[in-house]
Formats: structure tokens, C-alpha cells, sequence
């Protein structure tokens, strides 16, 4: 046990709040950092549903990590800090460079500079790495056995050939299931922003001798997840488009996948990371095991919410995407005794009450779209 007081940076975030309302029920005390970004929280945070959620049960700072007094006076006698704020968008992250890179590799040498050379009380860092690092992931061919293909080709795209490819002979390969020993090499700027922190946490970490937990999260849903950022998470970007009775494009062949595992699941990860020594210094994967395809979570969310929605098969990609990934869970499994509770089936269906139960957030999705293929990302 390393003491019971925590900070959380993005704390009023889909993660963060969720995280904060878990550990103060558990009896810790819990301070949020947060500079309550308008793309999440809405023009006035005052009115935003993640903030409210905690306003009144944690110590809030309003500020942000990239201003070092600002990180100085948040850690002020914390015995924990868990890192989650952060520029999450990776279609947003291929021309946002500056900014992703400011806020998620100068924010963290920000703290991790300050710890370093100031007195302080921090015994642990936990910090919010993504499956975003691994790009596309392992996969298998018949031939080269296990293999880590590169980003897929802007010419093999144009011409609907989405499938991932081995990279020595260039036949289909065979999706695995990516575990943490996995080539590192991702296909954004966030990825990378993610990479890079993770290296600077553990390699300072270990200098300073503070223990430093790593979670690479795949994708993340459930109730609390904003419905006002276009630039993230399919689940509620369809969700808004439903609601909206807007159709919705799907991009490639909608066959691409992704492992999506419920808030709970990742607060009870986070947790395991913030109680148990065996965690100090390892790495991660947090997800359900399992992949879903765009198409399955398109269909679903229109049958659950019951609207008329046509969906387009259109072809169109981002480039940065990755075609598929899920996670093998061995690490956390037996490191940590962590067994996800909740499928996507079971999930899904928390997450529609929830997004039924919110006002219809105004469609920003188009305006997103346009952003990136402005600058050539999207065709
Ligand atoms: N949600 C996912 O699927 C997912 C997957 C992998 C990794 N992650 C990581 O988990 C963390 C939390 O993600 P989330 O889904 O809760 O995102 P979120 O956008 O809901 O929350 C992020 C919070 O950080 C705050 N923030 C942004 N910039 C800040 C700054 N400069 N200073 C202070 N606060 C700032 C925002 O106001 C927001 O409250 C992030 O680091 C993200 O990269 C999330
Ligand atoms: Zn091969």
C-alpha cells in the first residue's frame, strides 16, 4: 500500500471520473487535474455531466499539464498520481502535431522533471498508455510465422485492398491476438505521443526510484464516454448519428475490428495497478480479449436504439487507422488476477441506456471529417 491520497490528471474525463468515484468509494481521497477542454466537456464545464459527477465528492484544480506551477501544486502531498490527461483523437493527431505533442509528451517531462528535482510525496506514477502503440499488431502468416506488418499503403487502400498484409511476402496475413511483447511501432501521432510517454515514465521512474504502472488500453466505452467529441470513440460517434437519424458512413469494408472493453473493467484494472507492488514497472494490455467488427457495433447500435438509419459501406479511410487489434491478456491475468467482467453484448446495452438518457448532442462528425480531408487524411 502506498498511502491513500491520489491525483488524478484528467480526472473529469471518461476514465478519470469514473476512476475518482471508484477510489473515493473505497475510502481514498482524490484530487482531479483537469483543464476541462471545451472538445469534451462543452463550451461551459459548469454544464458538463462528467464534471458535475465529481465536482462535489473530489478536490478539483482547474489547470493544465503543461504549466509546471500548475503540476507543483497538484502533487502537493499526493501519495499516488495517476496520468490520463491527454489528447486522445488519432485522426486529430495527424495534423494536430504540435498540440498532441505538447500536451502529451511535454505535459508528462513536465511532471516527471519536477519529480526529479523538487521535494515531493509521489510513491507511484500509473499512466494511460493505448493499444494505439502497436499499430497494426501481430499477426501470422503461413510462411514467416509471427509477424508485425507496417501501416497499410495509401495505393493498396485506394484500391479497397484493406486487408493487413505480411510483410515479407505480402500475402493476407492472420490476425493474433497482440501481447506486450509485440513489435512497438505505431501508425499516428498519438501512438507515438503514447510510445514516448511511456518510455520517459519508465526509464525516469526507474532513475528516481518511484514505481511506474504502464495500461495500454484498447478501446474504452461505456456510460460517461462524450457524446460531444467527434474526433473519438465509434461507439458515440455512431451514437450521436443514430440519434440524430443521420446515416452513417462506414469506412473501408466495415470489417475492420477492435477490442472494446467497459469503463468498469478499466477502473477495476487501473485499481489493481494503483494497489499491487507486483505491478511496479511492467506494462499492460487492458481489454476483453475479444474483436469486434464496425459493421457488428453499427448493427447494434441502431437495433438498440431503434431508430431508421441506413449505414453506407463506403470505402473511405483515414489514413493513421489500423485495420484491426485485441489484445492477449495473459500479462494482467497472471500478474494481477484481472479477468474482464463485462463483453461487448453485455456492455452495449449500458451503454445505449445511458446514451438514451442523454440529451442529442449536435452532430459535429461532418465537420470533423471535412477537418481531414482538408489536409488529405481521409479518402
Ligand atoms: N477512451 C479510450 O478508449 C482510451 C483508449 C486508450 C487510451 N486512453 C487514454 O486514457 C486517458 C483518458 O482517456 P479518456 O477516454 O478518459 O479521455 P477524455 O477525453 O474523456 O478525458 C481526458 C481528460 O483530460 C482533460 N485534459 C485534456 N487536455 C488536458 C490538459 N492539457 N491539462 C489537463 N487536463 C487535460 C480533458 O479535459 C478530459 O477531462 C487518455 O490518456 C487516453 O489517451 C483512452
Ligand atoms: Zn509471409
Amino acid at each position: 500500500m502506498t498511502g491513500n491520497r491520489i491525483l488524478i490528471t484528467g480526472g473529469s474525463g471518461f476514465i478519470g471520473s469514473n476512476l475518482a468515484r471508484k477510489l473515493i468509494h473505497k475510502g481514498y481521497k482524490v484530487r482531479i487535474l483537469d483543464n476541462m477542454s471545451p472538445q469534451i466537456h462543452g463550451e461551459d464545464y459548469q454544464k458538463s455531466e462528467l464534471y458535475r459527477s465529481i465536482k462535489d465528492i473530489a478536490e478539483i484544480v482547474i489547470g493544465t499539464v503543461c504549466d509546471r506551477q500548475t503540476w507543483i501544486n497538484a502533487i502537493k502531498d499526493i501519495d499516488v498520481i495517476v496520468h490520463l490527461a491527454a489528447e486522445t483523437g488519432t485522426g486529430q493527431s495527424m495534423y494536430e502535431i504540435e498540440q498532441y505533442t505538447k500536451v502529451n509528451i511535454t505535459g508528462t517531462s513536465l511532471l516527471l522533471d519536477i519529480l526529479t528535482n523538487e521535494k515531493h510525496s509521489v510513491k507511484k506514477i500509473v499512466i494511460a498508455s493505448s493499444r494505439a502503440i502497436y499499430g497494426e499488431g501481430k499477426y501470422h502468416c503461413s510462411e514467416h510465422g509471427d509477424v508485425y506488418p507496417t501501416a497499410r499503403l495509401d495505393e493498396d487502400m485506394q484500391v479497397g485492398h484493406f486487408n493487413v498484409k505480411c510483410p515479407i511476402c505480402n500475402k493476407d496475413a492472420e490476425l493474433m491476438a497482440t501481447d506486450e511483447a509485440s513489435k512497438i511501432h505505431p501508425t499516428s501521432v498519438y501512438g507515438v505521443t503514447k510510445k514516448t510517454q511511456e518510455e520517459l515514465c519508465m526509464l525516469v521512474g526507474r532513475s528516481i526510484n518511484i514505481p511506474v504502472v504502464v495500461f495500454r488500453y484498447q478501446n474504452v466505452y461505456g456510460p460517461g464516454q462524450s457524446l460531444k467529441n467527434p474526433y473519438t470513440g465509434i461507439l458515440s460517434i455512431f451514437s450521436t448519428r443514430i440519434k440524430n437519424e443521420n446515416d452513417i458512413n462506414i469506412f473501408e469494408d466495415g470489417k475492420e475490428s477492435r477490442d472494446f472493453v467497459f469503463i468498469d473493467d478499466v477502473v477495476d484494472a487501473t485499481i489493481l495497478g494503483i494497489e499491487k507492488d507486483e505491478a511496479n514497472f511492467l506494462c499492460f494490455n487492458v481489454g476483453t480479449g475479444e474483436a469486434t467488427d464496425v459493421l457488428t457495433v453499427a448493427n447494434t447500435l441502431i437495433e438498440k436504439i431503434g431508430k431508421h438509419v441506413k449505414l453506407h459501406i463506403s470505402g473511405n479511410y483515414r489514413l493513421g487507422d489500423i485495420r484491426d487489434n485485441y489484445a492477449d491478456l495473459s500479462l494482467i491475468k497472471n500478474k494481477l488476477g484481472f479477468e474482464p467482467k463485462v463483453n461487448f453484448a453485455e456492455g452495449i446495452g449500458g451503454f445505449v441506456d445511458w446514451v438514451e438518457s442523454q440529451e442529442i448532442e449536435e452532430d459535429k462528425y461532418e465537420v470533423s471529417i471535412a477537418e481531414m480531408q482538408k489536409k488529405g487524411l481521409y479518402k
